[in-house]
């Protein structure tokens, strides 16, 4: 009998992106978690299991040992911090960028600024570094609305298209990183099971070689 497996996704654009990737590493999943009220998914193989949970949960479960294997934006990485993960392989999905955006550039604004954003740790790492102290808010979606009803100066939030920004009269202001998905492997997992965690990310390593020629 094989080794088990236990990778960790979030529902939505994670999953759907993923799906090509562990398709070439042979692993399918039996249900679909949009329709499925299931939170563990079986496989084609019955050593693997895919367990379904909120984005920001991922690194907290790979982290602990409930999953060996996750797949997490960098932004959520960034704002975990990385303790008790390797993070093997940028698989190069999901990508957008993590930035401050605001009505207006903020050097007009004399008051101490105030930022709302779910990013709280990566918002004060990025304002502390050019020797600012802000406010921030800590909000947890629809950052764009907070600059709109007085609540905030400026959001942090990551941006793709620019559409949500324009809709709600914003404007990108300045880039805080670039932003695509990693697998993230416990660590002892990667000790324990480390043959079949290496070939898993060699596979996946190879399908994203492959997506990325293919685009
Ligand atoms: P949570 O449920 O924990 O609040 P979420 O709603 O942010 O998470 P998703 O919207 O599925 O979850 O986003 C997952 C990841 O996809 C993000 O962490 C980010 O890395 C990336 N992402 C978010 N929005 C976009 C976007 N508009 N375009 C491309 N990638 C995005
Ligand atoms: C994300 C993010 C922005 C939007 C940016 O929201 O929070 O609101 O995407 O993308 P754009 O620049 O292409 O408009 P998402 O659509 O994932 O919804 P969410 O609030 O559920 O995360």
């Amino acid at each position: 009998m094989s080794e088990s497996l236990t990778i960790a996704l979030s529902k939505g654009r994670i999953f759907k992106e993923t799906l090509p990737l562990l398709a070439h590493a042979g692993i399918e999943p039996i249900d679909d978690p949009e329709s499925s009220r299931k939170l563990i998914l079986d496989t084609n193989h019955e050593a693997v299991k895919l367990v379904i949970i909120r984005a920001s949960d991922v690194p907290t479960y790979v982290q602990y040992g409930a999953a060996d294997l996750g797949v997490a934006g960098k932004d959520v990485l960034m704002e975990h911090g990385g303790g008790g993960l390797y993070e093997p392989l940028d698989l190069r999905i999901a990508r957008c960028k993590l930035m401050v955006a605001g009505r207006e550039p903020w050097s007009e604004q004399a008051q101490r600024l105030r930022i709302a954003t779910k990013y709280v740790h990566s918002t004060r790492a990025y304002f502390a570094a050019q020797g600012m102290q802000v406010e921030v808010i800590k909000l947890y979606g629809s950052m764009e609305l907070a600059p709109l009803v007085g609540l905030a100066y400026l959001i942090v939030d990551v941006v793709d298209t620019g559409n949500t920004l324009k809709a709600n009269c914003l404007r990108p202001l300045e880039k805080i990183a670039d932003i695509s998905s990693r697998l993230v492997v416990n660590k002892a997992s990667m000790k324990r099971k480390h043959a079949r965690v290496q070939s898993f990310i060699e596979q996946l390593g190879v399908a994203v070689r492959k997506q990325e020629q293919a685009a």
